[in-house]
């Protein structure tokens, strides 16, 4: 790993959420072909890797994350030669795949856990944690406890997240050899990478009484990926360490654990008090945490991942800016401050087009497990109904798992059929053929930024230095590299005089058309790129 770690910030990473991408048979759900389909659109994008949500066999009670056989294919999406041919279309344009790997639950329907729970001995008897009792009063992350007795081994197993989702126990060493063999059969068939599910969990801290990090955690990531086979591979992992050292024993070179982490701290803390609360939205607080992250994964020598939108939660833009009248500068400003740092730039579908999230009044309107549990949660604990109905639609996970927006016609283009899902609620508004035909194309300026990024060296590898202070409401920064030096500029909510650095020379990009040598105040989320000279 030592080498490649530093040119992955060549790449640009699109997350797809096959679900909800592309139909190509109309029966309303997403699939493979229709990944296949749009390649040429995420081409022209500038993507480099695609980053597919799980695709696995897969009853779906958690959309996929509850995996019946990592072998084979979802039969929603399609088949296992519908995979073939998508990765090598994918490879035929010379971009790079990378699959999501669910090493810390599978599904209750998974032979494993089918077997696991008929007797006290059988081969697969000791792949979950079975208990006569629970040994602790660990919670479920889709409520309730996240112990469960099974009535056919009269027992207790344990479930991170669905009762359907029993954990694997990793102190199994079959366990980990079943994963090492799963990881090398998707290398086998050309994947360059892995984005690793809750992957901090799949050590138990038994003594100290936490789901995660537990004693075995370096152990085992290095079972999966410290192997001379798994060496070139990209692999992202769901982690919620939160301290750079911590970051650091995962992701150094010499480790040869993760490429990179997720970092959460800067979409958590953004526009929401919790998952499910508003607090009132400003750009700050992203900026600083970015900052500082920026820093410290820069003095030690590791990669940053650039992200702010996941399926998991709702659109960032809908928390952080203005999703009405100043949509389009507010979803380009994003994008420009975070997308030009020092790191490996991750956009989710649908955030090149500047969507947002939803409103919906009934719950009929709504899939996520999460949601529906959380709503009923609420509803137990003496929450009104309307109360309990807009934290899920200001939190819900659906946000984001809603059909991609292509036409402004039926269902958005993305199917012929009934969607699995009710389309996001201003598709009509937001969706890819009104944006390419209006004046302010959210699609075109991402475009213009990554092209920008990919011509730019000093943009993928240079070094990053905040020019802004705390107590601005902006973004300045610089990048550097031999000499060569670009700085960015992002204004916030407000009109700003910004006093820029005397060397800026020519604009590169810009938001609001500004041109050489304008000096005026910089407008409501206005960017701009300079060259220094
Ligand atoms: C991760 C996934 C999420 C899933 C959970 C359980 O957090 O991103 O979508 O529900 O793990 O697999
Ligand atoms: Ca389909």
């Amino acid at each position: 790993m030592e080498e490649n770690f530093r040119n992955f910030r060549n790449w640009l990473i699109y997350q797809v959420y096959p679900r909800s991408f592309f139909d190509t048979n109309g029966d309303g759900i997403g699939d493979l072909n229709g990944v296949t389909a749009k390649l040429d659109y995420l081409k022209d994008l500038g993507v480099d890797a695609i980053w597919l949500c799980p695709c696995f066999k897969s009853p779906n009670v958690d959309n996929g994350y509850d995996i019946a056989d990592y072998r084979d294919i979802m039969d929603e999406f399609g088949t296992f030669e519908d995979a073939k041919r998508l990765i090598a279309e994918i490879k035929k344009r010379d971009m790079k795949i990378i699959m999501d790997l669910v090493p810390n639950h599978t599904s209750d329907q998974h032979e494993w856990f089918v077997e696991s729970r008929k007797s006290k001995d059988n081969p697969y008897s000791d792949y979950y944690y079975w208990f006569d009792q629970p040994p602790n009063d660990w919670k479920s992350s889709f409520c309730g406890s996240a112990w469960q007795y099974d009535e056919p081994r009269g027992q207790y197993y344990l479930h991170s997240y669905a009762v359907q989702q029993p954990d694997l126990n990793w102190d199994n060493p079959k366990v980990v050899k079943e994963m090492q063999d799963i990881v090398d059969f998707w290398v086998d068939l050309g994947v360059d990478g892995f984005r690793c599910d809750v992957i901090d969990r799949i050590s138990k801290d038994f003594e100290g009484n936490r789901n995660l990090f537990g004693p075995n955690l370096h152990k085992y990531i290095n079972a999966l990926f410290g192997r001379e086979k798994t060496a070139h591979l990209f692999t992202i992992g769901e982690c919620h360490a939160t301290d750079i050292d911590e970051i650091c024993r995962h992701t150094q070179a010499d480790r040869n654990e993760l490429t990179t982490l997720f970092q959460f701290n800067h979409l958590r803390q953004t526009g929401r008090i919790d998952k499910w609360n508003p607090k009132p939205k400003e750009l700050r607080t992203a900026r600083d945490i970015l900052t500082d992250w920026q820093i410290l994964h820069q003095e030690r020598d590791i990669l940053h991942t650039l992200f702010t939108d996941n399926h998991d939660n709702n659109f960032f833009l809908e928390r952080a800016a203005d999703v009405r009248e100043l949509r389009y500068e507010s979803a380009t400003c994003i994008s420009t401050l975070v997308f030009l740092m020092n790191g490996v730039p991750l956009i989710y579908q649908g955030q090149e087009l500047g969507c947002c999230g939803s409103h919906y009044d009934s719950l009929d309107d709504f899939n996520d497990i999460e949601s529906i549990n959380m709503y009923h949660e609420l509803i137990e604990g003496g929450t009104t109904p309307d109360e309990a109905m807009e934290k899920i639609n200001f939190g819900g996970r659906d946000n984001t798992r809603r059909p991609m927006p292509w036409t402004a016609g039926e269902n958005g283009g993305f199917t012929t059929g009934k969607p699995w899902i009710t389309m996001a609620s201003r598709y009509k508004e937001i969706n890819l053929e009104t944006d390419l035909a209006s004046d302010k194309s959210v699609f075109k300026f991402h475009k213009a930024l990554f092209a920008l990024r990919k011509a730019e060296e000093v943009l993928c590898q240079g070094t990053f230095t905040p020019l802004h202070k705390a107590k601005d409401n902006f973004a300045l920064y610089l990048r550097e590299l031999d000499g060569r030096s670009i700085c960015v500029v992002c204004n916030f909510e407000e009109t700003t005089k910004i006093d820029l650095p005397e060397a800026k020379g020519e604009i590169l990009l810009s938001n609001y058309g500004r041109r050489d040598g304008d000096e005026s105040e910089f407008r409501p989320y206005e960017i701009a790129v300079y060259r220094m000279k």
